[in-house]
């Protein structure tokens, strides 16, 4: 079912006390106008746990950043679906531009993680989103159709309705610069057009589309008042409660 989302990503940020606190903090400011199920917390992976452990009676659901695209095995330094299923891990976030850019993941790996944390009944964050050179060149239709043909057009109906959607164009990430509420919904509507495309309306309909890339209170509002954007994906302004609760009230 198609749900409103707010989903902080910390990327590489805080320590543990931080955590809990920014935590703590948060889910006593959300008590009264928290819908439930609908804020997530894509944490770092050495603090999932405690959270869970801590938190996990609170509307908030935590998840990871990431995941190995390996179901097991001799990967020193990886982290695989199913150890982030054994501590009730909820959601990843999979594709993120960071991961693309700086770690080289391509479409391929990005397919293997979705089908992995699929398998183990955790909830893929799937992100797409296009350069500004390729903006600029107007090709940002094309770099998403084949960013998603290569990754969701390849799971099964049943599996696609199970992920949720991130469009964040890399040139509005951690930049302050967001895309306006008309990029942006014209870009979710054509995302939303190619689901449709390939799986048919009713679950085209259902996939919950988060807006990614500079999102503030300021711009919260506007941008998830669009008809096709159904929440955010918040990086720098979900790392102090007090900003992201603004964030959360927009939604
Ligand atoms: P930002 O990051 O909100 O800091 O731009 C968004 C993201 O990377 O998910």
């Amino acid at each position: 079912m198609r749900r409103r989302i707010t989903a902080g990503n910390w990327k590489m940020f805080k320590t543990k006390d931080d955590a809990v606190a920014t935590i703590a903090s948060l889910s006593e400011h959300i008590g009264a106008h928290a819908a439930k199920e609908n804020i997530y917390i894509a944490a770092p992976f050495v603090f999932i746990d405690r959270l869970i452990g801590q938190f996990g009676n609170t509307s908030i659901v935590f998840g990871a950043q990431n995941i190995s695209e390996h179901e097991e095995g001799a990967y020193t330094g990886e982290v695989s679906a199913k150890m982030l299923q054994s501590i009730h891990c909820r959601f990843v976030i999979i594709g993120h531009s960071e991961r693309r850019q700086y770690f080289h993941e391509t479409d391929a790996h990005i397919l293997a993680k979705i089908l992995l944390a699929i398998k183990y009944r955790i909830e893929p964050v799937f992100c797409c989103g296009e350069l500004i050179e390729d903006r600029n060149k107007n090709e940002h239709f094309t770099v998403i159709r084949r960013q998603i043909e290569n990754t969701l057009f390849l799971l099964g109906t049943e599996q696609v309705q199970q992920t949720i959607i991130a469009y964040e164009p890399v040139w509005a990430i951690g930049t302050g610069v967001t895309a306006s509420p008309e990029q942006a919904q014209e870009m979710h509507h054509f995302i939303r057009a190619l689901l449709q495309e390939k799986f048919g309306v009713e679950t085209a309909e259902n996939i919950s589309i988060l807006y990614g890339g500079s999102v503030k209170p300021a711009n919260a509002k506007i941008l998830f008042s669009q008809p096709d954007i159904d929440g955010g994906l918040v990086g720098g302004a979900s790392l102090k409660a007090e900003e992201f609760i603004q964030i959360i009230q927009a939604v």
